[in-house]
């Protein structure tokens, strides 16, 4: 059975405050979460977006200790740039706070202490590693040591990056503190755990049953964890930064970021609604969506629905369409290696395009599996789809009214076949936007309202008013009066995606933004209703823009591949003789020209001293065959002939191998006689 809600409350993963926010969050939280939320109150429905920084954790304290400053200053900056990129974003939060508020702690503590007196909770006692020289307890990400099973001398406490298995911090050998470097202890320390195994069936029923319409890649996620069983987790940590344990003989402990954080959703509430904050979270008529990204459905869909379960008194999700990773240019973006495109950095590079990149991460939006975001796309979407099909339909449907009719809306005559059919497709946009909205579905949604946009492009190139006007302006009118009705409806089907170019199309139109409820009508624009300045929506993103663009990731690369390069070891020791039995030359290229059908291979004619000889060389990707003609390089003589691509190649060129993969060829510091020895 439809269950009936009366409001919905949308929530926002809160964003860590130690570092601004890049494209990955906004297409995976934000811009969905915004065009939802628009969407709803556009339909007129009672609706809240809740947003904030995520401000505890170890990893803000690390920081902070690095800079030499307090995790306060830290999460101060961060939380500033965070929220005036989602500003500046029109990421339409009803209230934007932050964890470190008086209120949250105020509000996780007294959630800790109900769940506490209940006798939520198991106290547990267990042995921890210790710093002493940092004087803390470690969490397992900061202690590194050799794997037990591939010997990784860096592996951390919770895994080895080398062989991908997961470990706990007493299975390294030899643990040393990352913070100190230092050997640890083991020492014994209290925790409250919240027995995840205990509300097993209750989950199960709860998703697995109750909520098959979730997402596959959200109920998958839940289905394994479900089926691997569940454990207690430890809501507590030994750390002087967070709220406090509220409970006596808990000096040195807090709250456990992931259990303070998703109760800043309901502070968040209670920040804004102080009086009527309970019915957003306590009246089952309130549907409760979490837009997340992937590495927090646990989080979403396993504990916190177990905490909220557990203290008696709120609801519980209703869906939580958590989206896969977005990738950048084949990359995973990282904030550590500095890969990713950074919000504040791209409103300064490319200023008043915010709807470009909102546009272009909902087209992309990483849905169903991870997606990747290239300049290269960015560009063409721009170009071809906001540009070429939503802009220019709008801009010769004003143009074309201002020419013809006086800027003023003009009537409709009698219908042709064509227009019939053409008001029909615009009656359709609505339900089908709808159903791909309610469903999550926010690209498919996006590209039903460019295809309005296309429908006017192909109504007005089929029907060409332009040819018309000398002879028929009766039917000029009526094409116009219908290119208009599209424009009127672009404006109301693009609110919730674009909000920046439907202001100015609103403007342009000289209307104020119409309700959802109007999508489809196809007498939205009166006769004789005046237009305002017709405006370019959007302009032509140029090659050296985004050539930019993408030298910068290029240098951001090359910074990263110089940062962590360490020459390979020196292989085993060979003896004179050995290296004797080598005969490196010197010789002049007489000829190189590309082997057809080949990426990387050189062929060169080679003088020797004594003939000439052909080589095949893989340098293609790295010199033009022109630049090579006429010098000298090394190369070895003896070795024996090898076939490629049907080529015999008598030797071997010798080049270095720079960080970045590119080759440099070795050539002598001065010429010398074809066939010299290099020894
Ligand atoms: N800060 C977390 C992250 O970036 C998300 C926290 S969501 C909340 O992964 F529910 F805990 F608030
Ligand atoms: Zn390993």
């Amino acid at each position: 059975m439809e269950k009936h809600f009366k409001r919905t409350l949308i929530t926002t993963a809160l964003p860590y405050a130690n570092g601004p926010v890049h494209i990955g969050h906004l297409a995976g939280v934000y811009v969905p979460a915004d065009i939802y939320a628009r969407y709803l109150r556009s339909k007129g429905e009672e609706v809240l977006m809740i947003g904030g920084s995520d401000e505890h954790g170890v990893p803000i304290t690390l920081r902070a200790r690095t800079e030499g400053v307090t995790p306060q200053d830290i999460v101060d900056r961060y939380h500033a740039i965070i929220k005036k990129s989602f500003e500046d974003f029109g990421i339409s939060f009803d209230i934007y706070s932050r964890t470190t508020s008086k209120i949250h702690h105020q509000v996780a503590s007294d959630f800790f202490r109900t769940l506490y007196d209940k006798g939520e909770f198991i106290e547990k006692t267990s042995e921890q590693y210790y710093d002493e020289e940092a004087k803390q307890f470690l969490a397992d990400r900061y202690i590194t040591g050799t794997c037990p099973h591939c010997g990784n001398e860096k592996a951390y406490g919770d895994q080895c990056e080398k062989c991908g298995t997961s470990l706990s911090p007493t299975e390294l050998i030899n643990p040393k503190s990352a913070l100190s470097g230092s050997a640890l202890v083991l020492k014994e320390t209290k925790h409250w755990y919240l027995p995840l195994d205990k509300w097993e069936s209750f989950l199960r029923q709860w998703i697995l049953e109750g909520h098959k319409e979730w997402k596959p890649n959200v109920y998958g996620q839940c289905k394994s964890w479900l089926d691997m069983g569940l454990q207690p987790r430890a809501v507590s940590r030994d750390l002087d930064w967070g709220i406090p344990v509220p409970v006596e003989g808990a000096e040195g402990k807090v709250l456990y970021v992931w259990f303070d954080a998703p109760i800043g959703y309901i502070s968040n509430t209670k920040e804004l609604l102080p009086d009527s904050w309970e019915k957003w979270w306590k009246d089952p008529e309130t549907k409760l969506i979490h837009f997340i990204g992937k590495d927090n459905i646990v989080f979403h869909c396993i504990v916190f629905p177990t905490m909220l379960k557990a203290e008696g008194s709120f609801i519980l999700p209703e869906n939580v369409p958590a989206n896969e990773f977005l990738n950048l240019e084949g990359d995973k973006i990282s904030t550590s290696r500095n890969w990713a495109v950074w919000l504040n950095e791209y409103l300064e590079e490319m200023p008043g395009k915010q709807d470009v990149l909102r546009y272009v991460l909902t087209a992309n939006a990483p849905e169903t599996k991870d997606n990747d975001f290239t300049w290269k796309d960015f560009q063409a979407r721009n170009n071809n789809e906001l540009v070429a099909i939503l802009g220019n339909f709008v801009n010769r449907a004003l143009v074309l009214t201002h020419k013809y009719f006086d800027n003023k809306v003009p009537a409709r005559g009698e219908l042709t076949d064509d227009d019939r059919q053409t008001l029909a497709e615009i009656q359709e946009v609505k339900a089908n936007v709808e159903r791909l909205l309610d469903s999550f579905h926010f690209r498919d949604a996006q590209r039903e309202a460019m295809n309005l946009a296309r429908l006017g492009n192909k109504y007005l190139a089929d029907m060409e008013p332009w040819k018309l006007a000398k002879t028929d302006m009766g039917r000029v009118a009526t094409i116009m009066n219908i290119a208009l009705q599209i424009t009127a409806n672009l404006s109301i089907v693009f609110g919730p995606f674009l909000p920046f170019s439907v202001k100015k199309l609103n403007q342009m139109l000289q209307i104020e933004p119409m309700p959802w409820s109007r999508l489809g009508e196809t007498d939205l624009l009166e006769t004789g209703h005046e237009l305002g300045k017709a405006e370019l929506l959007f302009e032509k993103l140029e090659d050296a823009v985004i050539e930019a663009q993408i030298q910068k990731l290029l240098d951001t690369k090359k910074a990263n591949d110089e940062a962590n390069y360490k020459a390979k070891p020196i292989r085993e020791t060979i003896t004179y003789d050995d290296f004797a039995k080598l005969d490196i030359r010197v010789g002049t290229i007489l000829e190189c020209e590309k082997v057809p059908k080949a990426d990387k291979l050189l062929r060169f004619l080679i003088d020797d001293g004594l003939e000439k000889r052909t080589i095949i060389s893989g340098i293609a990707q790295h010199y033009k065959p022109e630049e090579l003609v006429g010098k000298q390089v090394c190369f070895i003589a003896n070795l024996a002939p090898r076939k490629l691509r049907g080529i015999v190649s008598e030797g071997m060129i010798l080049s270095a191998e720079n960080v970045d993969g590119s080759l440099a060829v070795i050539m002598p510091q001065k010429e010398v006689k074809p066939g010299s020895e290099v020894k």
